[in-house]
């Protein structure tokens, strides 16, 4: 899946209107929307069957991504057993590496004659993607979980509720995060987080926006292969 971006604060204000006229919804009611940060790192896919991590996957080009089960395995943040999910349950998330365990990678590579990473993004995707799995298990990956795949019964009814039952079954969610009931608390949360920035110890290349309630997002659906009820508000490039 992939997300649309957001600019600019029209574009923040047309996509909350757009929503409402979408649903129908009457003045008087609030449409919730929850705000967490994007995450720079590379997507993932974890598959958890029984209870058990049953297989991992890498976005790819969205049709086919890369089985990285073994590789996912040697990540510390990653839950390898969950207690109290449904059957089957997939959670879809991202890894990455903080800045300071980049810099500190880059050193070690340099030291040793190996490869420099040119970011952390980067750094993440190179050391997932390892044919070998006891590299991958030597790099310092991390994992937030942000929306759910397939599940074999629902686990929430809110994007909120989402985020609690990912943290109960053991993952890091994005933080901040924000409930807000209309654009201009949107707007302020990103001016915040953005203010935040360089005191947050890993990359972020905006905010995400998502409809609350489920039952809305499913009423909103997908234009091909993006979903109606999210948007990125990308923050302005770094120098
Ligand atoms: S929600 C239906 N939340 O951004 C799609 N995505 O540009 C739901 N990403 O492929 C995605 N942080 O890899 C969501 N907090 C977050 C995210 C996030 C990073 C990535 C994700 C996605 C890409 C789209």
């Amino acid at each position: 899946l992939s997300l649309g971006n957001a600019f600019s604060a029209e574009d923040v204000t047309d996509f909350v209107d757009r929503l409402r006229k979408f649903l129908n919804l009457p003045a008087a009611d609030t449409l919730e929307v929850l705000a967490e940060p994007k995450i720079d790192g590379l997507s993932c896919s974890l598959r958890y069957e029984n209870g058990r991590l049953a297989q991992a996957a890498t976005r790819g080009d969205g049709e086919e991504g890369e089985d990285v089960t073994a590789n996912i395995m040697t990540v510390a943040d990653v839950p390898k057993t969950v207690k109290g999910a449904p059957d089957v349950l997939e959670v879809r998330g991202e890894i990455y590496m903080t800045r300071a365990d980049f810099d500190a990678l880059n050193t070690a590579q340099q030291a040793a004659e190996e490869k420099i990473f040119a970011n952390p993004r980067n750094a993440a995707a190179g050391s997932l993607r390892q044919l070998d799995p006891t590299i991958t298990a030597k790099r310092p990956l991390k994992f937030f979980g942000y929306a759910l795949g397939e599940t074999s019964a629902p686990i929430a009814d809110t994007q909120a509720g989402i985020r609690h039952a990912l943290a109960r079954l053991g993952f890091n969610v994005p933080e901040p995060a924000l409930l807000a009931a209309d654009a201009a608390a949107l707007l302020a949360f990103h001016e915040r987080v953005y203010g935040e920035r360089p005191d947050i110890p890993y990359d972020l290349d905006g905010i995400v926006y998502k409809v609350n309630d489920l039952d809305f997002q499913r009423r909103l659906g997908f234009v091909s292969r993006a979903p109606r009820w999210a948007i990125a508000h990308k923050f302005p490039a770094e120098q």
